[in-house]
C-alpha cells in the first residue's frame, strides 16, 4: 500500500507565516521528497462552514486566497491535488455512517472541540455541525486512505479520534479503512508561532499576523513592531529570550547561512541569544536582522504569487481538475464502506439472491 497525504486549512482568511511554519513549509518539503505516491491538500469550506453559518460569503471569499497561498508556497500541482472539500460530496455521506460510532461524550471531551467551543462562547447553543467537525474531519482523512497527516500540534485531538473512528469501524465491518499518522513540526518554535504582539496565537482578529501576501514594506513595519522584552529598556540591560517574539521567531526562520549572510559578528543563534542576555544589544539590531531572514524566506513566496494573480483562470482549472481527482479517489473509499457495510444493494448481487430464497 502506498503512502499518501491528506491535510487542508480552512478558508477563512489568508494564511500568514504561523501556518507556513508550522506546516506548509513541510508540505512543501514532503512533497519534493518523492516519497509520498499521492498527495491531497484539501481547502476546508464545509469545516468552515461549521461556525460561519451566516457568513458564507467569507468562505467563498478565501477559497481562492487560500489556493493562491499553497500555489505561491510551492505546492507543485503537478505533485499535489488542491481540491474544495464541499464539492466532494462523498466526504459528507461517509460522515454520516462514522457518526454512528462516535458518542456524545467522546466529543465533548475532545480538547480542541473544547477550547473552541469556548473561544467563540457557544456555551449551550453549538451548531451541530460545529460540534461533530471531528467526525467530517474523519472522513476528509480516511476518504483517501491518508498514511500521513501533517498538521499542527492543535490538530493532535483531531486525528486522536479518527484513528478511533477508524478502529471501530474496521472491527465492526472488518478491515476497511487506513489508521493515520500524524507529522508534526520537529522544530519547536514552529509548533505554535505567537503573534507579533507576544500573544500565544495569531488571529486575524487580533491583528497580530503577518501575511504571506503582504508586501515588503508592510512586513517590515510589523517586525519592527514586535513584542521583544519589555525590560529591555537600554540597550545595556540584560535581555530575556523566553517569551521574547523576536526570537521565538529566529527560532523558527532562522539558520547559521543567514548570520552569515546578514550578521556574520556572530555565528549562531546562541551567540546572538547570549549577547542579548548578558545586556549590550539593542532590539532593532536583532529586528532588522530577523526581517532580512523573513524577507529572505517570503520574497520568493512573493513573487510566485504574483504570477499565479495574473492566471486566475488557470489556478481555477488547478483547483477544478485537483478536486475531480479528489472526488473519485472518495467514491472508492466510500463504495468500499457502504460494501463493508453491507448496504450497498444494488452493487451487491448476493443481495437480490437473498430476497427471492428468503421469500420463495
Ligand atoms: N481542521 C483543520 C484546520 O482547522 C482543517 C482540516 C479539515 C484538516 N480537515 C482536515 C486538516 C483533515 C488535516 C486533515 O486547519
Amino acid at each position: 500500500m502506498g503512502k499518501i497525504i491528506l491535510t487542508g486549512d480552512r478558508p477563512t482568511g489568508k494564511l500568514h507565516v504561523g501556518h507556513y511554519v508550522g506546516s506548509l513549509k513541510r508540505r512543501v518539503e514532503l512533497q519534493n521528497s518523492g516519497e509520498f505516491d499521492d498527495i491531497f491538500i484539501m481547502i476546508a469550506d464545509a469545516q468552515a462552514l461549521t461556525d460561519n453559518a451566516d457568513n458564507p460569503a467569507k468562505i467563498r471569499d478565501n477559497i481562492m486566497e487560500v489556493a493562491l497561498d499553497y500555489l505561491s508556497v510551492g505546492i507543485d500541482p503537478a505533485k499535489s491535488n488542491i481540491f474544495v472539500q464541499s464539492a466532494v460530496t462523498e466526504l459528507t455521506e461517509l460522515t454520516f455512517y462514522y457518526m454512528n460510532l462516535v458518542t456524545v461524550s467522546r466529543l465533548q471531551r475532545n480538547p480542541t472541540v473544547k477550547s473552541e467551543i469556548q473561544m467563540r462562547n457557544f456555551e449551550t447553543s453549538i451548531p451541530t455541525g460545529f460540534f461533530t467537525y471531528p467526525i467530517s474531519q474523519a472522513s476528509d482523512i480516511t476518504a483517501f486512505k491518508a498514511t500521513t497527516v501533517p498538521v499542527g500540534e492543535d490538530q493532535m485531538p483531531m486525528l486522536e479520534q479518527t484513528r478511533e473512528i477508524v478502529h471501530k469501524f474496521n472491527s465492526v465491518y472488518g478491515e476497511t479503512l487506513v489508521e493515520p499518522q500524524i507529522l508534526l513540526p520537529d522544530n519547536k518554535a514552529c509548533l505554535r508561532l505567537p503573534g507579533i504582539d507576544g500573544k500565544a496565537k495569531m488571529s486575524k482578529s487580533l491583528g497580530n499576523c503577518i501575511y504571506l501576501s503582504e508586501d515588503e514594506k508592510e512586513v517590515k513595519k510589523k517586525v519592527m513592531s514586535m513584542f521583544t522584552d519589555p525590560d529591555h529598556i537600554r540597550i545595556e540591560d540584560p535581555g530575556k529570550i523566553e517569551g521574547n517574539t523576536v526570537f521565538t521567531y529566529l527560532d523558527a526562520f532562522s539558520n547559521e547561512g543567514h548570520f552569515a549572510e546578514y550578521l556574520p559578528e556572530y555565528a549562531n543563534l546562541d551567540e546572538l541569544k547570549a549577547h542579548y542576555q548578558r545586556g549590550g544589544l539593542g532590539d532593532v539590531k536583532v529586528k532588522k536582522f530577523l526581517n532580512n531572514v523573513i524577507q529572505e524566506e517570503l520574497s520568493p513566496i512573493r513573487a510566485r504569487r504574483k504570477e499565479y494573480e495574473k492566471d486566475i483562470e488557470g489556478v481555477y482549472e488547478i483547483l477544478k481538475k485537483g478536486t475531480e481527482v479528489a472526488q473519485e479517489r472518495a467514491a472508492q473509499t466510500l463504495s468500499e464502506v457502504k460494501h463493508a457495510m453491507k448496504i450497498d444493494y444494488f452493487e451487491d448481487p448476493e443481495f437480490l439472491s437473498e430476497q427471492i430464497k428468503k421469500y420463495k
